[in-house]
């Protein structure tokens, strides 16, 4: 079979390795794939929000299953274009992603069919979000509607600083279109979740939970970044936070999808906070996590093309998809500045005996060599029988990598193995 991966980062580098793990894949294309994914699948450099572009590439190149990873080509229909031309997909269609690509439609989907989430109030019109900032508590969250790469929320702590964030979304448009609608929600408190799971928009299969290190800099302090590291499972989902998942917030969620007309087929993302009064949505994605992915599919011992394949052809109740009772960790090595301004270019050295626990992000070719061209620039994934050995396993491998201004968390894991120990008293 020949493959189509849409996506060049860490996670879809995560895919395309679990994907070779089928004897029939006889060659991936990634599109437009990075320096890296170039040494497990031919890289095209197409851009993966190019939708007419991807679709002639599969069309002429006879691909037979396409994978559409990422949130902009699945919002922008990469799905619909491309079975249209008879592709069978792994993705949501347009009408489904919606469900990442407008958070107003997420909140209202939730407030109509009971699914416990932040209490939110949406604005199109500034002059009525900024009187409402006046009578509410705080701390509050600013949430741009449409896609902003990961960074339109803002934790606003005082009616200041949210006044600020409306402002820059709403007037200054800093996210564009994506925050000329806003939302203005509930600031909920507890340790966060991330679950993805695969449905075909009847039966839902959550995989391994895990848990992301959004900030860039040790104890959770420094900017937002699109992830620093992850561990799977997540120690915080216990078997019944999980039964209360299943049954409060992913079969509602498949379920009221489907009630809209939009049936969700792929893998939907289920950003969770675990708060006092229970599980909460923080937020959906349509998509794999990243670097969720990275530690989730590692641990997954069903054949991911099977799954996926399941998913598209609607009998995902068939299948039985299991994971290892194993841990992972991945830590992310990023450019010194990121998520800010930093430096391109440098060579990047990784052991032949590694290349298999790395997951390139940002990085290109550069003749022979690999150079490093983005903010997350790699991630170190181990997987051992505990947590804390597939901590030190991570970073005893991260020490073996190198490239000129790398930086990375020394911290991924540790709030898990604190709470772990905690657990057991
Ligand atoms: P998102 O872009 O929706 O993933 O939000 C980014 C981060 O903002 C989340 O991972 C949370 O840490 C935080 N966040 C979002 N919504 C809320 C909320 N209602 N209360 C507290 N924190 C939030
Ligand atoms: N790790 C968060 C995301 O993929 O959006």
């Amino acid at each position: 079979m020949k493959i189509l991966v849409v996506g060049g980062g860490g996670r879809e580098h995560a895919i395309i390795k679990s994907l070779k793990k089928n004897k029939s894949v006889e060659s991936v294309y990634a599109l437009p794939g990075n320096g890296g994914i170039a040494s497990d699948a031919i890289c095209v450099n197409i851009d993966a929000k190019d939708i007419d572009g991807i679709v002639n590439f599969a069309v002429e190149s006879k691909v037979d299953y396409a994978v559409v990873a990422p949130d902009d080509p699945l919002v922008l229909g990469a799905v619909d274009a491309l079975e249209e031309r008879g592709i069978p997909c792994f993705g949501p269609n347009k009408a489904a992603a919606i469900i990442e690509g407008s958070k107003a439609f997420a909140k209202e989907l939730m407030k109509k069919h009971s699914i416990p989430t932040a209490r939110y109030e949406t604005f199109d019109n500034l002059d009525a979000a900024l009187k409402y900032l006046e009578a509410i508590t705080y701390p509050t969250v600013v949430k741009a509607d449409g896609l902003a790469l990961g960074k339109g929320v803002i934790i606003a702590k005082d009616k200041a600083e949210a006044k600020l964030a409306v402002k820059s979304m709403m007037s200054d448009k800093i996210f564009g279109e994506s925050g000329s609608r806003v939302i203005i929600e509930e600031f909920l408190e507890g340790p966060e979740v991330s679950v993805l799971a695969f449905t075909d928009g009847h039966t839902v299969v959550p995989m391994i939970s895990s848990m992301d290190h959004k900030r860039a800099r040790d104890n959770d302090e420094g900017l937002n970044t699109g992830g620093m590291g992850t561990v799977a499972p997540n120690p915080y989902y216990t078997e019944e936070i999980q039964e209360i998942c299943m049954k409060e917030i992913f079969i509602p969620t498949i379920e009221a999808m489907r009630a809209e007309g939009r049936t969700f087929k792929g893998c939907l993302y289920f950003g969770l906070m675990i708060t006092k009064s229970g599980p909460k949505v923080i937020e959906y994605n349509c998509r794999f996590g990243d670097p969720e992915t990275q530690v989730v599919l590692p641990l997954l011992k069903t054949d991911l093309l099977s799954i996926m394949q399941a998913v598209t052809e609607e009998r995902l109740a068939e299948l039985n998809v299991e994971f290892s009772s194993d841990s992972a960790c991945c830590v992310i090595m990023a450019s010194k500045g990121y998520p800010e301004k930093y430096d391109k270019g440098y060579e990047i050295n990784i052991p032949d005996e590694l290349s298999d626990s790395v997951y390139v992000a940002g990085a290109r070719l550069d003749g022979e060599r690999i150079v490093t061209s983005g903010g997350r620039v790699l991630g170190v994934v181990a997987t051992a029988e505990s947590l804390k050995n597939a901590v030190d396993s991570a970073y005893e491998k991260v020490g073996k990598i190198h490239f000129e201004n790398a930086f990375f968390r020394r911290d991924i894991g540790a709030k898990a193995l604190a709470y772990s120990d905690k657990k057991r008293g």
